[in-house]
């Protein structure tokens, strides 16, 4: 069977659905493959690159459409495009289902099978083919570079001979795959980043990317639950969205730049960022609106446009951020239609075999064999396990306080005592039995490792690195002192001074061996 990507047609559409290097794979798996001429050009992949790799180019779209077994494209076909399917054709691209009604009736009455892109379920095993992650995490990354881009200011701070600059503030609303990608774009380049998400099993990546959750006061019941909805967030009830936009609105001021990403599959996009909140602002503050395309999540963003506000807040809605990239995101699309063949082919004999058995081949399948098969039964496996958020500490009484350090001060001293007890009965254990000049120094080890513990436990982690500092030089004199005394006739202190060696050369080069991979991981390859 043959598989072609004609060039997209819808004006500003960089991308491409095959590239050389994903051809190579398709044509590994049985297929012969097919580009209509200079649909890779806006991407960067010369039809001679496609040549190279095996690759038929066809002058004419109609050529292509009407050469082709399979379809690979990007943006949903238009009534035309469709006009070129016929009965067992299959065509795989973004569709939007649920917007697109009357072209999916078309291509079930033209007899054609259709997998939409966009309707591939969020389950581990289908991440290899979730190209709306794949474009979602470019269109996160972008938004922070376009924010950058508009924004006077640098994004981290910094203390220069001419001044003092405040680092940025960015607050990124919605925690999916768009929102991850800013937090961590943003962070990297410095900026203080604060996210806010309705689903609380987030919390812990977003940390984990660096950023601070908004926390919202709220209770259990007004949770939505992200695992039973395949991992996306379901409608917030109207108290959480005062609350939510309460929080909003004491924190405006201080944001510098906000990337909103929030959205619920099948809806129009939440306004969370008001008119009033935009008043806020201060003049200079940029907000990038990536729902713009479902409405936005700003109530001044105009879809495709970039406006500024009567306070002198930049508002972007642009609706093409992953053709801004189109290199890039050519690549990774083109991957996941090579991965969905794959598992359509799972013979490698250029022939597909549309198992609508297969959880991901049915839930991203909308027509097939003359029937509309959207929407797809439920996905049997939750996305996201459903957790509940952390809980926040309780607000203790002054007296409460008190009690509770007594508590830890009795418990910490009753530990120091009987480990004070347990040390001394040693001592005079070994007292018994071994000679006056051992017992001198075995009561210098036995205080050295009591005062050593203490102070090690009790350091913070942030001083670590320099406690290692300090406790590479302590082993050092270790080794001197256990190397002075290994050669003593007695078998004992020869052996404990053997011992002293080893572990204080394990402490200075087990110091050295971590160093080097803390430095490795920020050496540039
Ligand atoms: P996603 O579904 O993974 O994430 C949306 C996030 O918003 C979810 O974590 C959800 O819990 C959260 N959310 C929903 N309602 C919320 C509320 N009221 N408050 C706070 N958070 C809320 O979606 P993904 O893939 O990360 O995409 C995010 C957005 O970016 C979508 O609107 C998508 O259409 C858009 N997008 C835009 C592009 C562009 O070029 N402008 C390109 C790609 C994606």
């Amino acid at each position: 069977m043959k598989i072609g990507a004609p060039k997209e047609i819808e004006p500003g559409e960089s991308r491409v659905a095959m590239t050389p290097d994903s051809a190579v794979q398709l044509q590994k798996l049985g297929y012969d493959c097919a580009i209509e001429s200079g649909a890779g050009d806006a991407a960067g992949f010369t039809d001679a690159a496609y040549e190279a790799a095996g690759v038929e180019v066809c002058k004419t779209a109609a050529a292509l459409w009407d050469g082709s077994d399979i379809i690979a494209k990007v943006r949903p076909p238009t009534e035309k495009e469709v006009g070129h399917l016929s009965e067992g054709k299959l065509l795989i691209s973004f569709f939007y289902p649920g917007s697109n009604e009357a072209l999916m009736n078309l291509a079930r009455d033209k007899g054609a099978n259709v997998i939409a892109m966009d309707m591939v379920p969020r389950i581990s095993r289908a991440q290899k083919m979730d190209a709306l992650s794949s474009m979602a995490n470019i269109a996160g990354y972008r938004a922070v570079i376009e924010a950058g881009n508009n924004f006077g200011r640098f994004f981290t701070g910094q203390v220069t001979a001419a001044g003092k600059v405040p680092p940025a503030k960015v607050l990124v609303v919605g925690a999916g795959v768009a929102g991850l990608a800013a937090i961590g774009t943003a962070t990297s380049l410095g900026a203080i980043t604060y996210a806010f998400d309705v689903r609380p099993e987030v919390a812990e990546q977003i940390e984990s990317m660096g950023a601070e959750f908004v926390f919202l006061e709220f209770s259990d019941d007004e949770l939505p639950d992200g695992a039973e909805t395949g991992g996306y967030a379901a409608p917030s009830s109207p108290e959480f969205q005062a609350k939510q936009l309460e929080k909003f609105r004491e924190i405006a001021p201080d944001m510098d730049i906000v990337i909103t990403t929030a959205l619920i599959p099948n809806r129009p996009a939440p306004v969370l960022w008001t008119k009033d909140m935009v008043e806020m602002m201060k003049p200079g503050s940029v907000i990038v609106d990536l729902a713009a395309e479902r409405g936005g999540n700003c109530e001044l963003t105009q879809k495709d446009q970039r406006i500024v506000s009567d306070n002198g807040v930049v508002i972007i809605g642009y609706t093409d951020f992953p053709s801004r990239m189109a290199a890039q995101s050519s690549t990774l699309y083109a991957t996941n239609i090579r991965h969905m063949m794959t598992d359509l082919t799972p013979e490698k004999d250029g022939q597909v075999n549309h198992d609508m058995e297969d959880d991901v081949i049915r839930g991203a399948t909308i027509t097939h064999a003359g029937e509309i098969t959207f929407p797809p039964p439920p996905p049997k496996v939750a996305a996201i396990a459903a957790q509940k958020p952390k809980e926040k500490p309780k607000d203790l009484t002054p007296e409460e306080k008190r009690a509770q350090e007594l508590a830890a001060f009795k418990a910490q001293t009753k530990q120091q005592v009987l480990l004070l007890g347990v040390g001394a009965a040693l001592v005079l254990g070994v007292g018994l039995i071994a000679p006056a000049t051992f017992m001198q120094h075995f009561i210098v080890f036995v205080l050295s490792v009591f005062i050593g513990f203490q102070v090690i436990w009790n350091v913070s982690h942030s001083l670590h690195t320099p406690l290692m500092a300090v406790t590479n030089a302590i082993s050092s004199i270790i080794i001197l002192g256990a190397l002075m005394q290994v050669g003593s006739s007695s078998i004992l202190i020869t052996i404990l001074a053997a011992a002293g060696i080893f572990m204080a050369a394990v402490n200075i080069f087990g110091g050295f061996l971590v160093t080097r991979r803390m430095l490795a991981m920020f050496q540039k390859s």
